[in-house]
């Protein structure tokens, strides 16, 4: 009996674009929907762009465009960028639905009905310039222990301290630096504690693993508090009913988007949703990273029930990516986006690896670059495309590319890898995708093995047809190999079904022998992975730019009619910073591919600075060594097409060669401040 299964993965917030952490589950999802697909079940995978809330709002802001309008743009990058990775949903949709809002106020109006939403006044961060209350991420200030600058309201990222945003030291307004004052205002809240012993139940009926329901079991002792679920506007999402200036918390309608994204695809095919999304038949999981616990397995079980609604199965709960062992970084151009990866390597790596490092736990897992490289090019290069290209290119090149009958020694090795089809399909079904790989790689081997002991390409110096009987187990060993790997590795399961000749393969033909059958020609099927293809995607990955901390919103209509509008506002704190220096010019040459650019080595009283600076078609290399000139001395690095650049030298003019460096007093010491 196939079973029905309803998959879905945690939405994506749209103000981001996907990166390697989020790929992690986005990968482990679809290997378990492949997988439940090719043993024979009915699976289907939803998921959507998690839109609302004041980051979308913001962001959108200071590009001068709609909400609606980033949105829609991210929604096409996200999809682009996930399909690079073959994940393959059945419906990704967004939160910013007609199927949502009407889920929305439903799940509220009944919610609301029975007695679970209260109103209570609470008093929050307010920014009288901007006219909204702001969420602790959009207040900035130093930190209260370690008073490093611009820190945000819930937590220091240099120190790692946690505190109130009123404990900020100069606090301010993130968007426009200005003092957040206090204001008041009506809130809606969901009582959960009133949903305490159903969550209990379903929890100990399995909802999660065993070491999450200990964590759970904590936050129960601790007691469940009311979880605020309104928002005072400007806020990008969907208003409560009744209310003119107050919304769903983006965290109500996130979840029920799931609802939204399942309903919109059964009306699109003529599927009930009653059945599918509520019906006993269907078996319901969530794909969740262990930073949502709380919303999955208190929060929306609570609202389902309250609701009248199933509650999935289980939550499968992963843990977070790090890369080379430690969390993803900006600066150290290890957070790298799911499109950077995509400009350099195979998709198709990526899932291999992070399949072999997947477990049903919820530690850590880590993209350990060396261990990429070796373990593509052991296992997949080294070990089973070799086996297809040992193989196939001899049988279509000697022997008419027609495979012949089994002898026994084939059949003892067919059999061993027959064999282990239980054993790998309990891993895939347990989420145990790291031994489903390790067993797999340990069959190649066995496979191998058989190749070194038979010698295809001396044997067939002397007998063809017992060649064609090697070659034609070796090739049975191929197709079984990749019918255990094709839910992490589609395109190249449908690679070597092109060249065996064979239909789409899924668990049942595993022990399908292919005998007397005609194969195609060879096509290449991996590329060793190159340690310079891994630096350049680390080095795609640098900011180009400082990442500014508080950015200035820009007039969406500049207020003054130039041909270039005045750049946002800069206040006098912000110019002070910068570090104007005296500094001599040790050394000034060309740089080739840049016609503007001249390449300065500049001595800041002792400190040595690599400066690219365009006035090229001003000064001359020999007219600069040895003079003094200004330079802004702690410019954020940036690394340019040609290198780093680490400072500026301060020169104007309208361009060209009409470009004048500013002059400075030849008594003048490098190193010393300008005022
Ligand atoms: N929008 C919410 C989820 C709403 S679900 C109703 C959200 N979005 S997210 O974009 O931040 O994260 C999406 C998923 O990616 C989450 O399950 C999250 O745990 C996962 N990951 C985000 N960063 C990750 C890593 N660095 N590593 C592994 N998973 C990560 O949360
Ligand atoms: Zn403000």
């Amino acid at each position: 009996m196939s079973r029905k299964i309803v998959v879905t993965s945690a939405l994506f917030y749209a103000n981001a674009p996907i990166h390697m952490g989020h790929l992690v589950e986005s990968i482990q999802t679809d290997i378990w929907v492949r997988f439940q697909k090719a043993i024979g079940n009915k699976c289907l995978y939803f998921c959507a762009d998690d839109t609302h809330g004041t980051p979308v709002m913001i962001s959108a802001k200071r590009e001068g465009i709609s909400p609606e309008q980033l949105i829609g743009r991210v929604h096409g990058e996200h999809l682009r960028d996930l399909k690079k990775f073959h994940i393959e949903f059945d419906n990704y949709y967004t939160t910013h639905s007609p199927e949502n809002k009407q889920f929305s106020e439903q799940f509220y109006n009944k919610l609301n009905e029975k007695g679970s939403i209260v109103k209570r006044e609470i008093e929050q961060a307010y920014c009288p310039s901007c006219n909204m209350f702001l969420p602790d991420r959009f207040i900035r200030g130093a930190c209260p222990q370690c008073k490093s600058e611009n820190q945000y309201g819930d937590s220091c990222d240099s120190c790692g301290a946690t505190y109130q945003p009123t404990e900020l030291i100069n606090p301010a307004c993130a968007t426009c630096g200005a003092a957040p004052t206090r204001k008041t205002s009506v809130h809606y809240f969901f009582k959960l504690a009133d949903y305490q012993q159903q969550l209990k139940d379903i929890i100990s009926a399995g909802y999660t693993g065993k070491s999450v329901a200990n964590k759970l079991d904590e936050w129960f002792s601790a007691g469940l508090r009311d979880w605020d679920i309104s928002r005072d506007g400007p806020y990008f999402g969907f208003k409560i009913p009744g209310e003119e200036n107050k919304f769903f918390y983006v965290w109500l309608d996130a979840p029920i988007g799931y609802m939204a994204s399942c309903k919109n695809y059964c009306d699109r095919n003529g599927l009930d949703f009653n059945s599918v999304w509520n019906g006993s038949d269907y078996e319901l999981y969530h794909f969740i990273g262990k930073d949502i616990i709380y919303f999955h397995a208190l929060f929306w079980p609570a609202m389902l029930i309250g609701n009248g609604f199933k509650v999935a199965k289980r939550l499968f709960i992963h843990g977070f990516l790090t890369v080379n062992g430690v969390k993803m970084s900006k600066s150290k151009g290890t957070f790298i986006k799911a499109a950077t990866y995509a400009n350099h390597l195979d998709p198709e790596y990526l899932r291999y690896y992070y399949a072999s490092k997947l477990t049903d736990g919820v530690d850590d897992i880590d993209l350990n670059l060396d261990d990429f490289i070796a373990k593509i090019n052991s296992d997949l290069v080294g070990k089973l495309a070799n086996l297809a290209s040992r193989s196939v290119p001899m049988l279509t090149g000697k022997l008419d590319g027609k495979l012949g009958k089994l002898d026994s020694a084939g059949w003892n090795l067919l059999n061993q890898l027959i064999a282990a089809k239980e054993a790998i399909i309990s891993d895939y079904e347990n989420l145990n995708f790291a031994s489903v790989i390790r067993q797999i790689a340990a069959l190649a081997d066995i496979a191998n093995k058989y190749v070194e002991q038979n010698q295809p390409w001396s044997m067939i110096k002397t007998d063809a047809e017992k060649t064609r009987v090697v070659l034609t187990a070796i090739v049975n060993a191929v197709k079984i190999l990749v019918i255990y790997l094709k839910p992490v590795l589609p395109i190249f399961a449908e690679k070597i079904e092109k060249i065996l000749n064979i239909a789409p393969q899924s668990f049942a033909d595993v022990d399908k022998i292919l005998e007397e059958h005609k194969i195609n020609e060879y096509v290449r099927l991996a590329e060793r992975v190159e340690k310079d293809k891994v630096n350049a995607m680390l080095e795609e990955s640098k900011p180009t730019q400082p990442v500014l901390p508080t950015e200035a919103t820009q007039p969406a209509v500049p207020v003054v009619q130039l041909d270039e509008p005045i750049a946002a506002e800069c206040t006098i704190e912000d110019f002070v910073k910068v570090d104007l220096r005296v500094a001599k010019v040790l050394k000034a040459e060309a740089v080739e591919g840049a016609d503007k650019l001249l390449h300065l080595e500049l001595d800041i009283g002792g400190v040595i600075k690599n400066v690219f600076a365009g006035i090229s078609k001003a000064y001359k290399p020999e007219q600069l060594v040895g003079r003094l000139v200004i330079c802004v001395a702690n410019l954020k690095p940036r690394r340019m097409k040609f290198g780093l650049s680490e400072g500026m030298v301060c020169a104007g003019g309208p361009g060209g060669a009409e470009v004048f460096l500013l002059n400075i007093d030849s008594g003048a010491k490098p190193g010393q401040r300008i005022h």
